[in-house]
Order: C-alpha cells, then sequence, then structure tokens
C-alpha cells in the first residue's frame, strides 16, 4: 500500500486529528509506514498542536521530519480559517510548499495522510478553497464524520462535494466521540455505513473509539 490520502472532516472539531493518529498508528502496526502532515496549521506559533496529538496517539516521539517541520509547513498565529489566518499574519499561503513537503514525506514513507483544516470548503486563499487543492492534487479523500445532530446532512454534502469534482472517497471514519444520543448515534452510523456501501461499495468504513490519553 503506498499513496497520500487527504483527511478531512464535515466540520472543524469532528475529530480529524484523531482519526489520522488512529489510522497512522494501525497501519504502522501492520507494517505500513505511515507518516502524518497537517497542511495548514492555524493558531499556534512554532508548533502544530494537530502533529503533536498525532504522535501522542500513534505512541511515537517526533520524527526527524517534524524537527525539520516538514510534517507541518505552514503556520499561523491566529485560530482562524487559514485563508484570514495568512491575511492577519501578513503573510501570503506558500501552496507550492505543502505539496513539496508531502513529496518529501511520499519518498520516504509508504503513506502520508494529510490533515486538512476544518471541512471541504474551507478558503485557503479568497479565491481557492481546500476542495481545489485536493482535486489538482488529484488526492483520494477519508472523510471524518460522527453521530452528532445534523451529520447525516454535512456528510452528503461533502460527498456531492466530491463527486462534482472528481475526487475519490478512498474511506469513511465513524467518529463515536463524543457520546450523544444513542439512538441517533446507532442510526447515524448505520444510514452511512449501507449509503457507502449502495454508492461506494469500493469505499472502507471505519469505527473510530473514543481515545483515552495517558496525560
Ligand atoms: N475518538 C476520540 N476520542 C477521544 N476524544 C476525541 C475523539 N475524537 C475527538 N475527540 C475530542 O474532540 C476534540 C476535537 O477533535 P480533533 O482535534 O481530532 O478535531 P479536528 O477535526 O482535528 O479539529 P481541527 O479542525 O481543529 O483540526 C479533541 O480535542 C478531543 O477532545
Ligand atoms: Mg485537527
Amino acid at each position: 500500500m503506498k499513496g497520500t490520502f487527504f483527511i478531512t472532516g464535515i466540520d472543524t472539531n469532528i475529530g480529524k486529528s484523531y482519526a489520522t493518529g488512529w489510522l497512522a498508528r494501525e497501519w504502522n502496526s501492520k507494517g505500513i509506514k505511515t507518516i502524518t502532515q497537517k497542511m495548514i496549521q492555524t493558531g499556534n506559533v512554532g508548533h502544530s498542536e494537530d502533529i503533536d496529538l498525532h504522535r501522542e496517539i500513534m505512541g511515537i516521539p517526533f520524527t526527524p521530519e517534524d524537527k525539520e517541520r516538514i510534517t507541518f509547513p505552514i503556520v499561523y498565529s491566529y485560530p482562524a480559517s487559514p485563508h484570514l489566518a495568512a491575511e492577519i499574519d501578513d503573510r501570503i499561503i506558500p501552496i507550492e510548499k505543502i505539496t513539496e513537503s508531502t513529496r518529501i514525506l511520499q519518498s520516504r514513507y509508504d503513506v502520508v495522510l494529510l490533515e486538512g483544516a476544518g471541512g471541504l470548503m474551507v478558503p485557503i486563499t479568497r479565491r481557492y478553497l481546500t476542495v481545489d487543492y485536493i482535486a489538482d492534487q488529484k488526492l483520494p479523500v477519508i472523510l471524518v464524520t460522527s453521530g452528532r445532530l445534523g451529520s447525516i446532512n454535512h456528510t452528503l454534502l461533502s460527498i456531492e462535494a466530491l463527486v462534482n469534482r472528481n475526487i475519490p472517497l478512498y474511506g469513511m471514519v465513524y467518529n463515536t466521540f463524543p457520546k450523544t444520543d444513542e439512538r441517533i448515534d446507532k442510526d447515524t452510523e448505520e444510514y452511512l455505513k449501507t449509503y457507502l456501501n449502495e454508492h461506494f461499495p469500493q469505499a472502507h468504513f471505519w469505527t473510530l473509539p473514543e481515545i483515552a490519553l495517558h496525560r
């Protein structure tokens, strides 16, 4: 197994980082050499809290690529959408730096899991969306969703955006955290699994457990 997968979610705070760290841990344990990258980190200075979290979940120390900041090539201080965070820090987003970092990681690992910021329609610049980057780079997508009320709607809308741009859906991660209404939880998982089976029979479906970190 080789390649770069783009990890997106139906919304910010849906569990992309947890899903990314968990998939990386699972695949590494199966002998698939997997590294993670954060496309654009906002709300930090000099590190990426998402990469920190990936490593914690993977149970590994920072990699040489983390120390060289290849895994988080772009960091803005203001916790906002990338387009706004870049404007506030007065630094234009060097999109080619993201691509170059992924290329380096791909040359050293079997799999790169590239975590986006927020969801598919998040602007990178005022004229360029996250989904445009995914389409330009021809990356297969792993979509993170959950049983939160409203998520069936957000999930199907996200899938429509992928289909619109001919972006392959590689798989879906159903995050069981946070536990909400048990009936809605169970039904949402069932609904999405069936939907995927019918419309994307090749796509994977993973159920992400609640992960307790030892802090
Ligand atoms: N499977 C899980 N087990 C335990 N806690 C979780 C899980 N999924 C999400 N969380 C909690 O929800 C928060 C948000 O999850 P996460 O950071 O993965 O979201 P995200 O989609 O990556 O957000 P962002 O858009 O900021 O990158 C986490 O800080 C954690 O507290
Ligand atoms: Mg994240």
